[in-house]
């Protein structure tokens, strides 16, 4: 049961997604709209919690909407107009916390949420901007077992090694004290016969 499990932890999949950058610096449009994205390209762990960071400026009110595209399918995240609404999807409602300067928060981070962030920034003439973030998810198996299950193992397996040479070591002896007893037989068998054929020739001289 014991070394199975450590077999899996052992097999735990190193996950992470290919990244390939497709976001600028910051970007203006002639409308007057601006989106600064300081870190395209993000390295998470499993369960961490992300900003998503950007900051944007424009004339008048603007409405933002962030997008998440993997190889699971594009999902809206939210969308927001600044002193409007707020509408963040379902499968985010306890999940997401937004800013007032276009970022947004995302918790407790899975393999799944690796992928492309979106973000596109309207603003009230129409005009619009977007922004990339790539995530990468890692699952990183030494940081999510405890140590003392690491320890635990390492015992079971200095343990079980003790066992083996224990084992090995009465077997040994068995097999020269097995080696000695054939040894014995043997020279007792050869005694017998070598005095029974001396009988022999004993008798024949008496003949
Ligand atoms: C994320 O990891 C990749 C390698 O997997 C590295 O090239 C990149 O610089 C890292 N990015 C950050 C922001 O740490
Ligand atoms: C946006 O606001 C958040 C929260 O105040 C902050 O942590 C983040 O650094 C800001 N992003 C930029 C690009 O300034
Ligand atoms: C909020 O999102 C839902 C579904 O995505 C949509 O039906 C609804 O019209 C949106 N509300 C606003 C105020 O944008």
């Amino acid at each position: 049961m014991r070394p199975l499990q450590g077999c899996r932890r052992r097999g735990v999949v190193v996950g992470t997604v290919t990244l390939c950058l497709a976001a600028g610096w910051a970007l203006q449009t002639p409308g007057g709209v601006s989106l600064l994205v300081p870190q395209p390209n993000i390295n998470a762990t499993v369960a961490q919690n992300i900003l998503l960071s950007v900051e944007y400026s424009c004339r008048g009110v603007a409405t933002i909407e962030w997008k998440h595209v993997s190889s699971w399918g594009t999902k809206k995240i939210v969308e927001w107009k600044s002193g409007n609404y707020v509408n963040i999807s379902a499968v985010y409602k306890d999940r997401v916390t937004i800013f007032e300067n276009g970022s947004i928060q995302l918790l407790n981070v899975g393999v799944r949420d690796a992928g492309y962030y979106f973000v596109t920034v309207t603003e009230e003439y129409g005009t619009n901007i977007y922004g990339t973030i790539i995530v990468n998810v890692y699952v990183l198996h030494f940081s999510v077992l405890p140590a003392e299950i690491i320890y635990e193992d390492l015992h079971f397996v200095a343990v079980f090694f003790a066992f083996l040479t224990a084992v090995s070591a009465i077997l040994i002896c068995f097999m020269w004290l097995c080696n000695k007893f054939v040894h014995l037989f043997q020279k007792k068998t050869h005694k017998l016969t070598a005095s029974t054929t001396e009988e022999i020739e004993l008798e024949t001289i008496e003949c």
